[in-house]
C-alpha cells in the first residue's frame, strides 16, 4: 500500500475525476488508514512503498505491478501522468526481494490482471494492451483470458470483477461481476468459466463496490454497496464496509489501493 501523502485530483484520465472539485488529502489519508487497520486486523502482513510528490495516483498500488510467485511484472501505464510510477514500483519489487520482469507492453499491472484459482483473467479497451496479454502468458507460463471492457466507469478490470476466493483450485474460486461492463463475447465467457457468479447491479458497482479484497471469507469492500454485501452474506462470506469516499473521487476502491504480493 502507499500512505496518500500527495493525493489530490489534478488532471483527468478516468470519468470519476473532476479537477475542478477539491479534495481533502488529510481525509484520504484517514480513510486510508482505516483500509490499512482493517487489513492488519485481519491478520495480512502490509508493506509500504514511499509516496512521491507530483504522483497523486500512486496510492492505487494496484497498478503498480502484477506478481506471482515472487516474479513482478512490470507495468508501463497509459498516460504520461502515471509513468514515472512504473520504474518506481519495478525499484521497489527488486529491493524486497522480487525477480522483476520489465513490460514492454502498456498494462496497469493489477488493475487490468486478476488471478482466479490457476487463470488469470485480463483486461483491455481502455488501459492495458491486448499485447500484454500475450506478454503475461509469456512470463507467467498460465492460460491467460482476454476481457473486453466497454463501459467508462469501469475502466480497468478491478473496477468490474471482485475474486471471492484466492485458492489455488479452478472449480472452486468464484468471482462477483458487473455483466454491463463487458462486451459481448467477454460475457459469454464469463458466464461459461463462472456459473455461479454473484451477478452484482450496476448500482453497487457504480460506486465500486466490486473493488474488494477477500481472503475467501472476508471480503473488504466499499461500506455504501449494501446489495452486494446482503449477496456476499447469503454466500457465506463475512463482508467488512470500509468508506473510501475521498479516495473514489480518483476513480479508486479498496482493490485499487492494495497490490498483492504474491511471494
Ligand atoms: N486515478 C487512477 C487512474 O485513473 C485511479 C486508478 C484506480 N486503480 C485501479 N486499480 N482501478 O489511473
Amino acid at each position: 500500500m502507499c500512505r496518500p501523502e500527495f493525493f489530490t485530483v489534478s488532471y483527468r484520465i478516468n470519468p470519476w475525476m473532476h479537477p475542478q472539485d477539491p479534495t481533502d488529502t488529510q481525509n484520504a489519508i484517514a480513510q486510508w488508514t482505516t483500509l490499512y487497520d482493517t487489513f492488519v486486523g485481519l491478520g495480512h502482513e502490509v508493506q509500504l512503498i514511499d509516496p512521491i510528490p507530483g504522483l497523486p495516483d500512486m496510492v492505487y498500488t494496484a497498478n503498480g505491478g502484477f506478481i506471482i510467485d515472487g516474479v513482478a511484472y512490470g507495468a508501463k501505464f497509459t498516460y504520461e501522468q502515471r509513468q514515472p510510477e512504473g520504474p518506481a514500483f519495478m525499484e521497489w519489487f527488486g529491493e524486497h526481494g522480487f525477480r522483476v520482469v520489465d513490460p514492454r507492453q502498456i498494462n496497469e499491472g493489477e488493475g487490468d490482471i486478476l488471478l482466479v484459482g490457476t487463470r488469470i483473467l485480463a483486461g483491455t479497451g481502455f488501459r492495458s494492451s491486448v499485447e500484454s496479454h500475450a506478454e503475461l502468458a509469456e512470463t507467467f507460463g498460465r492460460e491467460v483470458v482476454t476481457l473486453g471492457l466497454v463501459d467508462p466507469r469501469f475502466y480497468h478490470l478491478d473496477t468490474a470483477i471482485s475474486v471471492l476466493d484466492p485458492i489455488d483450485d479452478d472449480e472452486n474460486a468464484n468471482i462477483a461481476y458487473v455483466p454491463a461492463a463487458f462486451d459481448e463475447p467477454s460475457r459469454k465467457k464469463l458466464e461459461q468459466l463462472y456459473p455461479d457468479a454473484i451477478i452484482v447491479s450496476e448500482e453497487d458497482a457504480g460506486i465500486l463496490g466490486l473493488n474488494s479484497i477477500s481472503d475467501g471469507y472476508n471480503v473488504v469492500i466499499a461500506k455504501r454497496a449494501v446489495g452486494f454485501e446482503k449477496q456476499l452474506r447469503e454466500r457465506g462470506y463475512n463482508p467488512i464496509g470500509v468508506d473510501l469516499s475521498e479516495l473514489l473521487l480518483g476513480g479508486g476502491g479498496v482493490k485499487c489501493c492494495t497490490l498483492e504480493l504474491r511471494r
